[in-house]
């Protein structure tokens, strides 16, 4: 059987300038895999023995990936400069290149030294000016991407993308370097009976969340007349690409051990990039009021609650923080 490749994908759904950035990163990622399969063998895993701006903790694979990117994005006519979750601020490429790039290198980064699911996100925004580089130029909604897209490093190693017009699927085949498309027009079914979120966190999140979770918990005997099931990778790209295959709803919410903090996932690397996906594939993506893609940033490494996934059951969890603010 013959398949559609990513740059025949391309050709028909991007610009050739998205084109050549998308297939960058894609290239990039190819590469990335290859230090991952390797492991211990490589030296690659355990700690880097320093903390990102944001105060976590570096696994040695969160900056071999992050510059890795950096690197690939650099050396991209196309690309006028990029924002990372291991940068302290943003890194300038080529003053005329007509996109941005912002990426979490390396997502769920725990599971590394367990031989488990990591992944790497990426969104890519329209260029602002051609002037200096500033933080502000990379300050749009993510309404206003590009394209967006995640590879996920799993027993296959897999691109999810969309330049706007529908989600596709492709999977890595290491004989030939390629990504061949094995999933197009991504859907997600509005309804579900399948929940993620990290429950140890319960007794910390605002009532609203408690509520809507409880009453999840108490299954057919409760207000919501079935029995679910819940699922927690812990490397959201995983539990995106989940739902993307099989529905659900996912969600890290806001919790009271850091109230200044706004959530543990970040708006522009992680947020943004995932609700282009869920949203081109019919799912639904909110923060506790308001859609994600409508957030205006007003910092590149801001942080936000994020509700996603099958269109019904999000609004439903919506409906429980609406309900308690009206
Ligand atoms: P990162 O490894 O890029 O810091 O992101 C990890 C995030 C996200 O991928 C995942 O859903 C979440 O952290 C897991 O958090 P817990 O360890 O609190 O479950
Ligand atoms: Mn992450
Ligand atoms: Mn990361």
């Amino acid at each position: 059987m013959s398949r559609t490749t990513l740059a025949a994908y391309l050709d028909a759904n991007a610009t050739a300038d998205l084109t050549a950035v998308v297939t960058r990163i894609a290239d990039c990622c190819a590469a990335i895999q290859e230090q991952l399969r390797l492991g211990d063998l490589a030296g690659v895993l355990g700690s880097a023995g320093a903390d990102n701006v944001q105060g976590e903790t570096q696994k040695k694979l969160d900056v071999i990936a992050n510059d890795m990117l950096k690197d690939a994005l650099q050396a991209c006519p196309q690309v006028r400069g990029i924002a990372s979750e291991e940068e302290d601020s943003v890194v300038a490429a080529n003053t005329a290149g007509h996109f941005l790039v912002t990426y979490d290198p390396l997502d769920g980064s725990s599971n590394i030294d367990i031989n488990s699911m990591v992944g790497t996100i990426f969104s890519i925004l329209p260029a602002q000016s051609d002037g200096e580089l500033s933080e502000a130029e990379f300050l749009q909604p993510g309404r206003k991407q590009s394209a967006a897209g995640y590879v996920l490093y799993g027993p296959s190693v897999m691109l999810v993308l969309t330049t706007g017009k529908g989600v596709s699927m492709f999977t890595f085949e290491p004989g030939s370097r390629q990504f061949l498309q094995t999933v197009s027009n991504v859907s997600i079914d509005r309804d579900t009976r399948e929940f993620a979120v990290n429950m140890s966190n319960q007794r910390f999140w605002a009532s609203p969340m408690q509520e809507y979770v409880r009453d999840l918990l108490s299954g057919s005997d409760g207000p919501r007349g079935k029995n679910f099931n819940m699922r927690w990778v812990a490397a959201m790209v995983a539990d995106v690409h989940r739902i993307l295959c099989r529905g659900g709803l996912f969600t890290y919410p806001w919790d009271s051990r850091k109230p200044d903090q706004a959530g543990k996932l970040r708006l522009m690397y992680e947020a943004n990039p995932m609700g282009m996906l869920v949203e081109q594939a019919g799912g639904e993506v909110w923060t506790d009021g308001e859609r994600i893609l409508d957030i205006q940033p007003d910092q590149i490494h801001q942080r936000v609650p994020v509700i996603l996934g099958s269109a019904d059951e999000v609004l439903c969890c919506v409906d429980y923080h609406k309900k308690a603010s009206a």
